[in-house]
């Protein structure tokens, strides 16, 4: 081997804290597994559908689709003005009536592939524009967040979200990390269902924060992963409307993974709320840049999906009702499941019906997941994250027991 080749000193990066899971999980021969790791949708039977909605986009756009040309560097016009219009509505407002800060100028929207592209793009920007900050993020979070912090070279640093029992948020732990950073600094919350912990601000907390990291001087970045799957797509963005509110900077990296269920297609956006309409312009110039370095122009496919759908009355309705669902069947596992733990024995959970979207946290050790996996095929992620959405009502109980056996 030629010394300083790719090959030379080489050892092994670890397993992805998520999709390692469920690559483990799909290799595993047991056909009584149960897979509630990686944060996707599935109905009763375990599987991920295609949505009703997705399926007459899609039927619309290959019966008219004409080229397959290059999106222009932000994305799809259509897209964009779509991912707008649903990030930004009002509470009561006709979806497509912008409130003023969204034609205010100083908002600028990019199509980006999925939000994991859009939380990419915002910490290329605060690398790009304030090569001097530290990103915040709360512990625990989505193991993606200071993975993205790493790769593009911009410290990070971790603040408590919850008390220690992990019952409820610690607004103590968090208003001292805001004080505690310097002007500059970005913060990344969660626009609303917390990964991994379900625990969000209440909208009043929502207010507090916005305004002490207003006064802070802080940048708000949201990743808005799960909007629609926490109260509902308008209520979901009340942390949007927070620190709007003060009149802040903020980033919000919308996904279309979740919501739509078009976790393949890799549909997000990333909006950019600036000081005033030129430097919205000016930030517009150094995101093109960055895209370009990075993927160049968004993949078509999936943005053509959602801006199908939500420019189209009836199709943003079907869809509409089809979160709905999501969000309801999501909501009841969560209920059965906490009633079932009671049930088995495994204790009182009931702090985990405040919770908000897909997981929660049980609180497990890595000894408890591995024994769950290797005895029973149970597949969670760290600290016992489980997705309510991959239960079942044959599940339910199953799991409960499990988890109640490795309690007692
Ligand atoms: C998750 O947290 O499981 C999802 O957001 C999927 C992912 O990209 O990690």
């Amino acid at each position: 081997m030629v010394d300083g080749s790719l090959s030379a000193k080489i050892s092994s990066a670890p397993s992805d804290p998520i999709f390692g899971i469920v690559e483990a999980f799909r290799a595993d021969p047991r056909p009584e597994k149960i897979n509630l790791a990686a944060g996707v949708y599935m109905e009763e039977d375990g599987v991920t559908p295609i949505l009703a909605s997705v399926r007459e986009a899609e039927r619309r756009l290959l019966a008219n689709s004409t080229t397959k040309l290059y999106k222009p560097i932000g994305g799809d016009p259509a897209l964009v003005n779509m991912m707008r219009a649903l990030i930004f509505r009002e509470p009561g407002a006709p979806f497509g009536t912008l409130p003023p800060i969204a034609t205010s100028g100083r908002v600028e929207v990019l199509h980006t592939p999925g939000g994991t592209g859009a939380v990419r793009l915002a910490v290329e920007l605060v690398a790009r524009l304030r090569p001097e900050a530290q990103i915040w993020v709360s512990d625990p979070t989505w193991p993606n967040h200071p993975q993205i912090a790493g790769a593009v070279g911009v410290r990070h640093r971790s603040h408590p979200w919850t008390t220690a029992n992990v019952r409820e948020l610690d607004m103590g732990a968090l208003l001292d990390a805001i004080a505690a950073a310097a002007p500059g600094d970005a913060f990344i919350f969660h626009g609303a269902c917390h990964n991994p912990t379900g625990i969000d601000p209440t909208s009043a907390q929502w207010s507090e924060i916005a305004n002490a990291i207003a006064a802070r001087g802080v940048l708000p970045i949201l990743d808005f992963a799960y909007q629609g799957l926490g109260d509902g797509l308008v209520e979901d963005a009340a942390s949007l409307r927070a620190f709007l509110a003060t009149g802040c900077e903020v980033l919000v990296a919308a996904s279309a993974s979740k919501n739509f269920a078009l976790y393949d297609e890799r549909v997000g956006a990333l909006a950019i709320v600036a000081a005033d309409p030129a430097a919205a312009a000016a930030i517009l110039t150094h995101a093109k840049v960055a895209i370009r370095a990075a993927w160049s122009n968004p993949p078509g496919h999936g943005g053509e999906i959602v801006a199908e759908i939500l420019g189209d009355d009836a199709l943003r309705a079907q869809w509409e009702g089809e979160v709905t669902a999501m969000r309801e069947r999501i909501n009841g596992n969560r209920r059965a499941f906490v009633d079932a733990l009671a049930q088995a024995g495994a204790g009182d959970f009931s702090h985990l019906l405040s919770g908000r979207g897909m997981f929660s946290l049980l609180g497990l050790s890595d000894a408890q997941l591995a024994q769950l996996r290797d005895e029973q095929a149970i597949y969670l992620v760290a600290r016992g994250r489980i997705n309510f959405a991959g239960l079942s009502a044959v599940k339910i109980p199953i799991v409960a027991k499990a988890v109640a056996a490795l309690l007692r």
